[in-house]
């Protein structure tokens, strides 16, 4: 068996697109099959950047199928402006599938986010607003529209006539809000399945009979393990589960169609939205690492919270993963910095916490403990082998395989898909 799942294992924005694409040049199949238009995943080729919410990081190798899973909840406009803009890149759709299963974000689920989110105040998320949560929530209450809905023009009519008559009425009696037109949305979104029709399909036969015959094949996360359901800083997550475990159901396979599981960490840590985040930095190295390592959102352009690595969350992200190794990107942004520090436990009322708290009650009361090693300032980006790196660079990379427990195999250096080292196991 030749497959490979990618995690996310801090709090998304890990890079993972960016390793996606690295391995996708020899993947037959790259596979999303969680979260939704939330996410935003960056590939730079040379002077070429793409940002991808929806289709998988694998699109820009022609020979790859690039399938997009039931799990995922898809957003027919967003899925089709990308689309669009991929082939006015010149990047080919031939291989795109889309599962039949997966749900379809409408307006009212974005509608809904936005609402809630301004009926939290200050407990809100800070969700992307692309109607995630809503989307998800229709599907646990089964009254979801899946892409075999849409296709439908019937079947359509009749499942949006009916979630439509219900949302207006929480739309304008609950919030007070503005109720929305059946004839327009309707009409829109059947323009919408015109196009999409032909790529959709049952994903998971084809994904079986690929696995069954050897093929490579590379499950594709989005988000990260502290944004999942549950085992993240609830309630600030996303609503599904960006974990390992997720592909199962998300891409409809069995557990043992998985046999390496890849989690992506940058060299320090960072979080978009609110909620919990021990290790945050809000100081000159807080701020090097914001304006170095560019940390902006790609989905809502929002300036990313930065702070130390944190080994807790990583060895909560080896454990729930299940990961056979790490890749550690991103290690070029902590060039210049005299001394790094990494978080090995955490304090509570005068009590060693090692592991990641169940509740946010409990990790907002957990002080960070550190260790600190030695920086470099030598530049590392054109760096194309572990033993090219200066021995402090070293030191970090193999404190961080100490700390969490799992060997680190590939390590970034620059955004480019060139710009990464294979670790070879022995050094
Ligand atoms: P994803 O959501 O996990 O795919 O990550 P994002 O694309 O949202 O954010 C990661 C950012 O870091 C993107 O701008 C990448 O181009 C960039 N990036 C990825 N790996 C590296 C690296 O090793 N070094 C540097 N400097 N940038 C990187
Ligand atoms: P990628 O795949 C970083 C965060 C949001 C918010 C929380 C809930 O690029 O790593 P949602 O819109 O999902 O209901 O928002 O989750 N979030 C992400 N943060 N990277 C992402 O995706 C994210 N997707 C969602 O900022 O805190
Ligand atoms: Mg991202």
């Amino acid at each position: 068996m030749n497959t490979t799942a990618l995690v996310g294992a801090q709090w998304g924005d890990e890079g993972k697109g960016k390793i996606i694409d690295i391995l996708a040049e020899k993947a037959d199949y790259v596979v999303r099959a969680t979260g939704g238009s939330n996410a935003g995943h960056t590939v730079v080729n040379g002077d070429k950047t793409y940002k991808l919410h929806l289709i998988p990081s694998g699109i820009l190798y022609p020979g790859t199928v690039n399938i997009i899973g039931n799990g995922v909840v898809i957003d027919p406009k967003v899925v089709l402006e990308e689309m669009d803009s991929l082939v006015a890149l010149g990047v080919s759709l031939d291989k795109l599938l889309i599962d039949l299963r997966a749900h379809v974000v409408l307006p009212y689920h974005k509608v809904f986010d936005e609402l809630a989110e301004k009926a939290k105040g200050d407990n809100a998320i800070g969700t992307t607003k692309r109607g995630i949560g809503p989307c998800y929530a229709d599907k646990c209450d089964r009254i979801g529209i899946r892409m075999i809905d849409l296709i439908d023009p019937d079947v359509f009519a009749t499942k949006l006539r009916a979630n439509l008559e219900l949302k207006n009425k929480i739309i304008t009696a609950v919030y007070g809000g503005k109720a929305l037109d059946f004839d327009s949305m309707y009409k829109e979104y059947c323009g919408y399945a015109k196009r999409l029709a032909k790529y959709t399909v049952d994903t998971g036969v084809i994904l079986y009979d690929a696995i069954k015959a050897n093929k490579r094949v590379i499950f594709e996360g989005a988000q990260g393990t502290l944004l999942d359901l549950d085992s993240g800083t609830y309630p600030f997550v996303t609503s599904s589960h960006p974990i390992t475990g997720g592909f199962c159901a998300g891409a409809g396979v069995g557990p043992t169609a998985i046999k390496e599981c890849l989690g992506i960490a940058k060299s320090y840590t960072t979080r978009v939205g609110a909620g919990p985040f021990p290790t945050e930095l809000d100081d000159e190295v807080g701020k090097h690492l914001l304006n170095v390592g560019h940390e902006f959102g790609t989905t809502t352009g929002r300036a990313r919270r930065c702070g130390w690595l944190d080994a807790v969350i990583l060895r909560l992200a080896v454990r729930i993963n299940g990961l056979t190794s790490l890749a550690i990107n991103k290690l070029d942004t902590l060039t210049g910095l005299k001394k790094l520090k990494i978080a090995t436990h955490y304090v509570r009322n005068g009590e060693v916490v090692k592991d990641f708290p169940a509740d946010i009650s409990i990790l907002e009361g957990c002080k960070p403990v550190y260790i600190e090693l030695d920086g470099w300032d030598e530049d590392i980006t054109a760096c194309r082998t572990f033993d090219a790196l200066p021995a402090a660079a070293k030191a970090y990379i193999r404190k961080i395989e100490e700390l969490a427990g799992c060997r680190v195999s590939m390590i970034g250096v620059g955004a480019d898909r060139d710009q990464n080292i294979y670790k070879p196991e022995t050094k």
